[in-house]
């Protein structure tokens, strides 16, 4: 069935504007914890040229990305695949781009750091890895994303939002380099980083 997200209906267009100055021509874009598949839907109907790879681990969102991808019936979208990125070896074996959106704040911090560990594998020098989501800066973070870190901890104490120089560094173990940050709305952030 398929799921709905409300963020998707803010974030997806302003996402949209910097993949379409980021992403290569031609390839696979590999999306982790893809969840409803609306993102997916939504980009591989703006770049027609690329194939679309959703996965997440949840057998609901799977269903919701089936559901979209049915309804949609594009070319260029993939069926979604059972991913987890802290179980290794990943269940795909090429990607020309890695992005996630919304992933790392919401797992714990060993996610983040296999995510960055199977991208490093499966990356070619120069490929894009995108984070999407809401980040902190020198431990700084805006008044509502300190609230939504403490709804995020009372959750789970493993979960929260995450600084971004941690994340360069541990990206940096596995040659991915941050080169750049862009300002979203509602205080999120885009982190591009790149195989070295
Ligand atoms: C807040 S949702 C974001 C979904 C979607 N990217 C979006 O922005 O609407 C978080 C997603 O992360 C996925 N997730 C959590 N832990 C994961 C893991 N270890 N590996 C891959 N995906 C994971 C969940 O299943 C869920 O779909």
């Amino acid at each position: 069935m398929k799921k709905h997200a409300p963020a998707f209906e803010r974030n997806h267009e302003p996402i949209r504007e910097v993949l379409a100055r980021e992403l290569p021509a031609t390839g696979t874009v590999l999306e982790i914890a893809s969840g409803t598949g609306q993102h997916a839907c939504a980009f591989a109907s703006a770049f027609p040229d690329l194939t679309w790879q959703p996965t997440d681990p949840d057998p609901t969102s799977l269903a919701s990305i089936a559901a979209w991808r049915d309804e949609l019936a594009l070319p260029n979208l993939l069926p979604p695949v059972r991913l987890d990125v802290t179980e290794m070896p990943w269940p795909v074996d090429a990607a020309d781009v890695i992005m996630c959106i919304n992933m790392i704040h919401i797992a714990p911090w060993e996610a983040a750091l296999a995510l960055f560990a199977g991208a490093g594998r499966l990356l070619a020098p120069g490929a894009l890895l995108y984070l999407y989501g809401p980040y902190r800066f020198d431990g700084t973070t805006a008044p509502s994303n300190e609230d939504f870190d403490r709804s995020l901890r009372s959750r789970d104490p493993r979960w929260g939002v995450r600084e971004v120089r941690e994340l360069g560094a541990a990206a940096g173990e596995h040659g991915l380099v941050m080169r750049g940050v862009v300002a979203m709305p509602a205080n999120n952030h885009s982190l591009l980083f790149r195989r070295v």
